[in-house]
């Protein structure tokens, strides 16, 4: 089977790091590393709980940190819901697992630079590592495959009533990834907060019993609590994973090819993605926007996940 090759970039982060689970044992993907940016936490303590997670998992990806903050606005965090290591929860044993010497920029560099064009670049947290990239070495832009990305809303925000965290958190790098021209996938919570985890489903990962799963349960019942107290919700959206079991199964999500602008210039809306759902402003799609989620077919894809850990590695 071929497998397709991901770069995944992103801030752990309770969702971020189910994300990992899923993507580092997926058959059909060929996780080539992982990146880490301040977004939910500071870049230390991202990039801390991205070594945790791999290292719980025992999976053996190398781990770059990127940019400790955003390009051009004040950093932000979101210790609200993801407590103040960004990982609260599970306790982890101690940490041996190192970081890799090169910065995350310079590895996607080299990587893209070094590839057939056929790496797909996965972003679950603020897009400033890409953005930087993209503008440190132009000529990687043609050797992205595609951008998936968790991001932005059709509608509603979460942070503002306009925007979504990874997007306000750096819209100017948001901005450039969007208009670099090469294909996007905007995972926004149009979709992402369909995908509820609720008791039941805690309950339904934890039945696997394994360490993978135990570590589910342990961030999610952290995760889901701070989701409650703060959006009122009985469970909390799982947002990144949707990339990855995107790529793993391509019928989850329903896609509509849109024009997409990142809104980085007004008071009100700074980090909004104006989605031209109906095509007023006649100008080609920038992004493929999910609109739509088969979430049984989500939680499935998170189970099988999940119990690839039950089995012997290939
Ligand atoms: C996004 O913001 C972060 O808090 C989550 O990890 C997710 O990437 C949702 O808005
Ligand atoms: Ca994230």
């Amino acid at each position: 089977m071929d497998r397709r090759k991901i770069i995944l970039d992103c801030d752990p982060g309770h969702d971020d790091a189910v994300a990992i689970m899923l993507a580092a044992r997926e058959p059909s993907l060929e996780l080539l590393g992982v990146m880490v940016v301040a977004g939910n936490q500071t870049l230390e303590n991202t990039q801390r709980n991205a070594r945790n997670v791999l290292q719980w998992i025992g999976a053996d990806v190398p781990v770059y940190a990127g940019c400790s903050g955003p390009m051009v606005r004040d950093k932000v965090i979101a210790g609200d819901i993801h407590g103040s290591t960004g990982l609260d929860g599970p306790v982890f044993p101690p940490l041996h697992k190192e970081l890799e010497p090169e910065h995350a920029v310079q590895f996607l560099i080299r990587t893209l630079l070094d590839s057939q064009g056929d790496i797909t670049v996965v972003t679950t947290g603020p897009m400033t590592n890409l953005a930087m990239a993209l503008r440190l070495e132009p000529r990687i832009t043609e050797k992205i495959a595609r951008i998936v990305l968790m991001g932005g809303s059709i509608t509603n925000g979460n942070v503002t009533p306009a925007a979504e965290f990874n997007i306000l958190a750096d819209a100017e790098a948001a901005s450039v990834c969007f208009r670099s021209g090469r294909p996007i996938t905007m995972v926004g919570l149009d979709v992402t907060r369909k995908a509820l985890c609720y008791p039941e489903i805690v309950e339904r990962m934890g039945r696997i019993g394994n360490p993978v799963s135990e570590l589910f349960v342990a961030l999610m019942d952290h995760f889901c609590k701070t989701q409650k107290a703060i959006f009122g919700w009985e469970g909390g959206p799982l947002h990144d994973p949707v990339t990855i079991a995107s790529l793993i199964d391509p019928q989850l999500l329903t896609l509509k090819p849109m024009n997409v602008q990142i809104d980085i210039r007004s008071a009100q809306s700074y980090g909004r993605t104006n989605c031209d759902f109906y095509g007023y402003l006649r100008l080609p799609p920038t992004a493929d926007v999910a609109v739509d989620i088969d979430v049984p077919r989500f939680w499935d894809i998170v189970e099988r996940g999940l119990r690839r850990y039950s089995e012997e590695q290939a």
